[in-house]
């Protein structure tokens, strides 16, 4: 691919001047007032995060909801059939579907928990196989609806330290971009290797969607970036903070994004993290 662009942890320390000559008294107020400017970022920062978690989990609902009365209407479709039916085919196959649109809007409902869960300074060992199923299982109907077939390459990988909720926030706005990319269908390539040497593990998010010019992948993790003209018809996009989010959480978890995209050929994206040690 051409075009490539690659973005990397950092913190944005603090600017550390030395004293000009002022008084110790002066150079203690300017410390304070340093600290408290950092802890405000800080607490902006988070806001931002929550912010757009929130504006994601809303856009979902209107998916969700939609599914779970499709699901409901299964439900009472056949137990209507098996009532009237007395035969043990018809009420086997009554039940196994009831079951299985019901098994359906309980991962659903898991899902939108885990992601709604409180506590969302909580680093844990993370399964990222589970954790993409997870996602996947909010975006599945959005994502067949739009043409976009879902590969997946899953290598055994170790389990890493994080958030999980911060991480399907992640991946909700990439596969979501990816899936914006592709007004007419595509490929969604999902892959997790991992590197031993290195103890990190890689995730692959890659689509076959319009690709982008440098000039956007230069400005695409900037606050309110945004190419596109507003929310789609499932009410997602446009506001430009996705990728600012995603980029503040992988930070946050001491991992890199890195972009390789170009116009027509489609974007990937890896997020690498890096892996739990296994125990000795
Ligand atoms: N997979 C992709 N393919 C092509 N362009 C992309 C892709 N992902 C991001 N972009 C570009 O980067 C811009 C910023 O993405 P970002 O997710 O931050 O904002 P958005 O999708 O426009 O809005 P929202 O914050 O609601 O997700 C997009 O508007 C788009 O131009
Ligand atoms: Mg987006």
């Amino acid at each position: 691919m051409v075009g490539t662009g690659e973005q990397t942890t950092g913190g944005q320390a603090a600017g550390n001047r030395d004293g000009d000559g002022s008084s110790g008294e002066l150079r203690r107020l300017l410390d304070v007032s340093r600290l408290r400017h950092t802890a405000e970022l800080a607490a902006l920062r988070r806001q931002l995060l929550d912010a757009q978690k929130a504006a994601s989990l809303g856009e979902l609902l209107g998916t969700t909801a939609h599914e779970f009365n499709n699901a409901l209407t299964t439900i009472l479709n056949y137990a209507r059939m098996g009532l009237r039916h007395r035969d043990q085919p018809t009420r086997d196959k009554a039940l196994e579907r009831i079951l299985s649109a019901g098994t359906r809007a309980a991962k659903i409902a898991a899902s939108i928990l885990n992601m709604s869960r409180p506590g969302s300074s909580r680093f844990e060992p993370t399964n990222l196989e589970l954790l993409l199923e997870d996602v996947l299982v909010l975006l599945e109907r959005e994502l067949m609806k739009y043409r976009v077939q879902v590969e997946r390459e899953f290598g055994p990988v170790p389990r890493v330290s994080a958030n999980p909720s911060q991480l399907q926030q992640v991946l909700i706005n990439l596969l979501v971009n990816g899936r914006q990319a592709m007004s007419g269908g595509g490929r969604l390539i999902l892959r997790l290797s991992q590197d031993e040497s290195l103890g990190v593990v890689d995730l692959l998010v890659r689509d076959t969607g319009c690709g982008m010019t440098q000039d956007v992948m230069r400005r695409m993790f900037d606050p309110h970036y945004s190419t596109k003209s507003g929310p789609d018809a499932t009410g997602k996009g446009g506001s430009g903070l996705g990728l600012t989010a995603c980029r503040e959480i992988i930070e946050g978890h001491r991992g890199r994004i890195r972009v390789e995209s170009a116009p027509g050929k489609g974007t990937a994206i890896t997020i690498r993290l890096p892996a739990i040690k296994p125990a000795a």
